[in-house]
């Protein structure tokens, strides 16, 4: 599909267990900028090549894991016709008023069936990347930690995969890129709304609305292999990696900041189109189609979710 309506993940919003044991791992060690704090206690923080005001909000609750995921649509018109769409396709919507959180438009808000919350959005205040946009040069100054140029996707696991992938496609406009499969059961879709190999994946798991991992992007292998060292100095608990996905082919690793919520740095991948056919992998060519170098998974991959 050309002209889709949605041009990028915009924000996450997490639940974590200890603000300040968060602001640390985000901002010191994953090296995210903090952006703003609200009157409700919520943590915005953006990655430093982002002009938009942020990517992840923190909230500190009892558990953690995904309060939502947020897309940012094109327009204010597209964004009141999506709505509509996803109630016509038969899932409730619910609007929030614009401000409710900090530098954001009006929200629309559906639960999709994975479980998962999402919401669109049209606008979100500028803030900058810390370099002019006349003769900006290419990188801003006093970065810390690893950081990733921008978020890049989530994985989120439930049932309902099939589902999911079909209001993703129909409805709101994304690409399958690839995907697993059992038989004629799809296990996974890996759905893209830009020319990135994913910017959304659902993954089967027996319980709905879990949380898989966040993702940002580096510019390299080579900082990937950079933020290995940079976890291991500060003790960050690792899971995987660095290696290569074969799935979207590209470069990771994953750890898990202090409540638990899985972060992964990812790089490479190809660039997608619309007319490029979508990839399916077998569940017997499971291991090889998420670590293509070990071609084995880890004891915890798929087991831990928050
Ligand atoms: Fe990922």
């Amino acid at each position: 599909m050309n002209n889709k309506p949605i041009s990028r993940p915009g924000h996450v919003a997490l639940r974590v267990l200890d603000l300040d044991e968060s602001i640390h791992h985000y901002v010191d060690v994953l090296g995210l900028i903090e952006t703003g704090r609200d009157s409700q206690g919520r943590v915005y923080l953006k990655a430093w090549d982002e002009h938009d005001h942020h990517c992840l909000i923190l909230r500190e609750a009892d558990s953690p894991g995904m309060d939502y995921m947020a897309f940012k649509v094109v327009s204010e018109s597209e964004l009141k016709r999506l709505a509509q769409a996803i109630e016509d396709y038969g899932i409730s919507t619910e609007w929030i008023k614009a401000g409710e959180s900090l530098a954001t438009g009006e929200r629309v808000r559906f639960t999709a069936p994975t479980g998962h919350v999402f919401e669109l959005y049209a606008h979100k205040d500028i803030y900058g990347n810390g370099m002019p946009t006349t003769n900006p040069g290419i990188q801003a100054q006093n970065l810390k930690g690893i950081h990733p140029s921008r978020f890049d996707h989530c994985a989120l696991m439930g049932n309902g995969v099939e589902e999911s992938y079909r209001l993703f496609k129909d409805v709101l406009g994304f690409d399958l890129t690839e995907q697993v499969v059992d038989g004629e059961n799809m296990m996974a879709a890996f759905m893209s709304c830009s020319n990135k190999p994913h910017d959304v994946a659902f993954i089967f798991a027996e319980e709905k609305g879990k949380f898989h991992h966040m993702s940002f992007f580096v510019d390299s292998w080579a900082q990937v292999l950079a933020a290995a060292d940079i976890i291991a100095n500060h003790d960050v608990s690792h899971e995987v990696g660095p290696t290569r996905h074969g799935i979207t082919r590209g470069e990771t690793m994953y750890f898990f900041d202090p409540s638990g919520n899985r972060n992964e740095v990812f790089s490479g991948g190809y660039i997608w189109y619309s007319d490029r056919p979508t990839l399916t992998w077998t569940t017997d060519e499971l291991p090889r189609a998420i670590f293509f170098t070990e071609r084995k998974l880890s004891e915890t991959f798929f087991k831990v979710m928050t």
